[in-house]
C-alpha cells in the first residue's frame, strides 16, 4: 500500500518529538501505524513517550495498528463532532492531523477545536490539502503561518490535493 503523505507525518514526529498527536479519521490505520512507529522510535532513541489519539466511528477501522502500540494509542470510536472537544479538554496538542472527509464545516470545527487546544508552536495539518479553505481561514484569523505542499500522487486515479500545514504561533510583523 502506498504511503502517500504519511512519510511527512513520520518526519514531523521524528523531528519535533510531540507529546500528544491527534488524528481525525483512522480508516484502516495506515497513518496511525506510521505515526505510532515514529513515536516508538522516539522512545528507542531515549526520548519521552508520546501518544496518539485517533477518532473514527467506524467499528471496522484501525485493524492495521499492531497490538504492541496499545499503551501509546487511544481510539475514540466516535465522530469528531461528538467527541473531539471533550477529548481535548485539558490536553495540549503538539501535532494535529485532520483526515476526515473534506467538508468545510467539519474542517472548520476540527481546526478551531484543535487550535484552542494547541500547545505553543504546535503543527496543524490537513491531509485534504486545500480541498476546503478551512485551514487557511484559521491562519488568517489567528495570525498563524500557513504552508501548502502541492504534491501529486503518481499512477493513481486521484492525484490528491496536496497537504497543508499551519503552526500555532502568531506571526508578528517586523518593519
Ligand atoms: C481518509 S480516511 C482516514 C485515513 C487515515 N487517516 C490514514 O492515514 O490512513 C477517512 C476516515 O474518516 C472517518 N470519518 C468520516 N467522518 C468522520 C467524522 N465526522 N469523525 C471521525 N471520523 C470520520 C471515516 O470512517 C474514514 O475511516
Amino acid at each position: 500500500m502506498a504511503l502517500g503523505h504519511r512519510p511527512l507525518l513520520w518526519a514531523l514526529i521524528r523531528l519535533r518529538r510531540p507529546h500528544v498527536v491527534v488524528e481525525t479519521g483512522l480508516w484502516y490505520g495506515l497513518g496511525a501505524m506510521v505515526m505510532l512507529r515514529a513515536l516508538e522510535r522516539n522512545v528507542e532513541d531515549g526520548g519521552h513517550a508520546g501518544r496518539l489519539i485517533s477518532f473514527d466511528p467506524d467499528p471496522t477501522a484501525g485493524w492495521m495498528v499492531p497490538q504492541r502500540h496499545a499503551d501509546r494509542w487511544t481510539w475514540a470510536r466516535a465522530t469528531t463532532q461528538d467527541a473531539l472537544a471533550a477529548n481535548l479538554a485539558g490536553i495540549r496538542v503538539d501535532l494535529f492531523v485532520h483526515d476526515t472527509p473534506s467538508e468545510p464545516d467539519l474542517e472548520r470545527y476540527e481546526f478551531t477545536t484543535a487550535a484552542d487546544a494547541a500547545a505553543p508552536g504546535a503543527v496543524l495539518c490537513s491531509g485534504n490539502g486545500q480541498n476546503t479553505p478551512a485551514l487557511r481561514e484559521l491562519c488568517d484569523q489567528r495570525g498563524f503561518p500557513f504552508m501548502h505542499h502541492d504534491y501529486a500522487a503518481a499512477g493513481h486515479f486521484y492525484r490528491g490535493n496536496g497537504i497543508s500545514f499551519a503552526t500555532a504561533t502568531r506571526m508578528t510583523k517586523t518593519l
